[in-house]
């Protein structure tokens, strides 16, 4: 462990299959790779990740919906993975959470007072948030010290964006102040069609948005890992997918290691003059 207090990353977009499950395992999988300590958060009653690495939602007996009503200390519904890093898993009960939740006042906490207790045993969590901007999302990016988000570079991409950053913006202002968005990861990227470098470029200068390198190629690869238990970097080490997201983890350390301290400055935002994020940004498609 190279960190006394763990650097939480939500990986959120409302839009459905653009890869927020399978960044979370692989990007966990990297980082474990690099001798860090990383949990991973399954915050998606349909439990995609937990099963992803190798866990049967069914079978398990205390899961992340647990933790997040306060039965339990969040430690104890944390499992182990063949991948690498540890688990907070979801199961199906996590989808009467919500309701549950709305009931109780400081709903949008649970998770952050959560895993309070856990951030001095890791280096790293990253938090799989569902394809919603209910009160799921909401207390992972209350949780985070940044947002990342997954961007599929097709027509009508960035028609959610505005709403994520809506929702990110409103976090900010009332229960997280020091949340920063990390930037869009291009995802399920094919760099032979223009027109996804267009979608980039379009959304990076509508919003503002860094655009993050590598992208990460379409490959039939990450399709075949789940089934397996496993992430990429396991079943296909040495493929071009997994060593994106190898470069990215790379990355995102030396970021981190940069980064001005305080990370929870008040209300570090997200609001760079679209000149700055021009230039500041990496030619889309090329290492920077
Ligand atoms: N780079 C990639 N190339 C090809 N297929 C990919 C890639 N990344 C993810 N996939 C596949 O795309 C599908 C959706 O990915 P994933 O489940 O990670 O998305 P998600 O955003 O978590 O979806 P949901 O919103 O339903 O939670 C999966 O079948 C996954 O294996
Ligand atoms: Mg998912």
């Amino acid at each position: 462990m190279t960190r006394s207090t763990a650097r939480t990353i939500a990986v959120a977009n409302q839009k459905g299959g653009v890869a927020k499950t399978t960044t979370v395992a692989s990007l966990g999988a990297a980082l474990s790779e690099m001798g860090r300590a990383v949990l991973l958060v399954d915050l998606d009653p349909q439990a995609c990740l937990t099963f992803s690495l190798g866990l049967d939602p069914d079978a398990l007996d205390l899961s992340v919906h647990d933790v997040l009503l306060g039965r339990i200390p969040a430690a104890m519904a944390v499992q182990s993975t063949d991948d690498g890093p540890d688990l907070l898993p979801s199961t199906i009960d996590l989808a009467g959470s919500e309701a549950m939740l709305l009931t109780r006042t400081g709903r949008e906490f649970a998770l952050r007072m959560a895993l309070a207790d856990l951030l001095g045993d890791y280096d790293d969590i990253l938090l799989d948030c569902p394809p919603s901007l209910g009160v799921l999302t909401i207390n992972a990016l209350t949780a985070a010290d940044d947002v990342l988000v997954p961007l599929q570079c097709e027509t009508l991409s960035h028609r959610g964006v505005g709403q994520l950053l809506d929702t990110v913006h409103d976090v900010q202002r009332l229960t997280n102040r020091g949340l920063h968005v990390l930037g869009v990861l291009p995802t399920l990227y094919d760099s032979r069609i223009n027109h996804a470098r267009e979608v980039l470029a379009d959304v990076s200068m509508r919003y503002a948005l860094d655009v993050l390198d590598p992208p990460i190629a379409k490959s039939v690869r990450f399709a075949e890992a789940p089934a397996a238990g496993r992430s990429i970097l396991r079943t296909a080490a040495r493929s071009p997918g997994a060593e994106a997201y190898r470069v990215f983890a790379r990355r995102l350390v030396a970021l981190s290691a940069t980064a001005a301290e305080p990370r929870v400055e008040p209300a570090r935002m997200l609001t760079v003059p679209p000149a700055q994020a021009e230039m500041a940004r990496p030619p889309v498609g090329q290492p920077s």
